[in-house]
């Protein structure tokens, strides 16, 4: 038999089992209509079902207000860090950042090309070990939006609470947490997310967006990167990615089966109380990000204070167990473990007595 393998990848991430094995019976016969899954055209009526079917169920699970429009596009969070300040901001205005690591790093990289940028609140001093606090008076009331990541995989903390920015909309890149609680969307103007962490896998972005604000991008900016171009098509504009979008509608059936979000929520919590207990137990290991900026999605932490040779130890053995994707990112170092909502408790259950033998041989 072969050997059960647990992903706890931070991207792309582990997919529910019964997502896998109905993905499987359907990439021979879609819906027994004696067709792939994957031959299907994106103006078919069986993908314009599809289609539709994500964006309710985002809508519903998420309880989006109909002011926002539901978004699947192309192109992975980072070309979301181009197309939201091309969207939404105003040229003459600056952008506040709250920058806490990698992926904000990126985006305003990506800010600073179409306009200027004023970081509100940045973590960079502490190595983003945690999020910076900031109350109401850090922010420009005069800002076009606040950006920031909700979620930093790489260093494995998180916003526990959207920050009050006087009304300011902000716009957060959610790939690494969404789905995993629910929004007050009256504090947002977008919410983006690329699908390979928790809803399913690359090729597809979801973008939620606030319409009006929409009508801020300039236009003559390239058709595909306007919202408005995706907005003003009851369906897609040009070939969409149909398998990606396929998986999502499996993974969100799925949330919806499971209780929806709150009961995710719930079991998310208690994933990352058992791995965070194994962490603090155990002397051997150090979490990396300040307890209280947790993340419940990504766990970071090292091995005997940093040490190179036990956390390779720590991966290869880690490996023959079954255990993929422990291996931190390249630029924290360390241990990461992803608890993405597909992670199950046994998954958590079965690291955690890994962690324990690995600490006491
Ligand atoms: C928080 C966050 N933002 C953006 C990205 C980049 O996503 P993509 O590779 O889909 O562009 C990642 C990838 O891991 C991420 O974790």
């Amino acid at each position: 038999m072969t050997q059960k393998i647990y992903n706890f990848s931070a991207g792309p991430g582990a997919i529910p089992e019964e997502v896998l094995q109905e993905a499987h019976k359907e990439l021979l016969d879609y819906g027994s209509r004696g067709l792939s899954i994957l031959e299907i055209s994106h103006r078919s009526k069986e993908f314009e079902e599809i289609y539709s079917r994500v964006r309710q169920m985002v809508r519903e699970l998420l309880t989006v207000p109909d002011h926002f429009e539901i978004l699947l596009l192309q192109g992975g969070a980072s070309l979301q860090f181009y197309m939201a300040p091309l969207n939404l901001g105003i040229t003459a205005k600056t952008v506040d950042v709250l920058h806490t690591g990698h992926w904000s790093g990126k985006a305003i990289v990506e800010i600073g090309k179409l306009g200027s940028y004023r970081i509100a609140a940045s973590s960079e001093g502490d190595r983003f070990k945690r999020i910076p606090k900031v109350e109401r008076k850090d922010f420009n009331p005069n800002a076009p939006y606040v950006y920031m990541t909700s979620n930093n995989t790489i260093y494995g903390t998180q916003w526990h609470r959207f920050p009050d920015t006087g009304g300011v909309p902000i716009i957060a890149d959610m790939t690494s947490d969404v789905f995993s609680r629910l929004l007050d969307f009256s504090q947002f103007g977008a919410v983006f997310a690329s699908a390979q962490k928790n809803l399913g896998i690359a090729g597809v972005t979801l973008v939620i967006v606030r319409k009006d604000l929409t009508e801020r991008c300039p236009r003559n900016a390239a058709s595909m990167l306007q919202y408005r171009t995706h907005i003003n098509r009851n369906t897609v504009y040009n070939t969409a990615p149909t398998f990606s979008i396929y998986m999502m509608d499996l993974v969100l059936k799925w949330y919806r089966k499971e209780g929806g979000i709150p009961v995710l929520q719930v079991r998310n919590r208690e994933k990352a109380r058992r791995l965070y207990e194994a962490i603090d137990c155990h002397s051997l290991y150090t979490g990396v990000a300040e307890t209280s900026d947790r993340s419940l999605m990504n766990a970071t932490f090292s091995i005997n204070g940093g040490d190179a040779i036990k956390e390779k130890q720590f991966v290869e053995q880690a490996h023959k167990r079954g255990f993929i994707g422990v291996k931190g990112h390249s630029e924290a170092g360390g241990i990461r473990i992803s608890l993405y909502n597909a992670v199950t408790l046994e998954a958590v259950d079965a690291v955690v007595e890994f962690m324990s033998d690995f600490a006491c041989s």
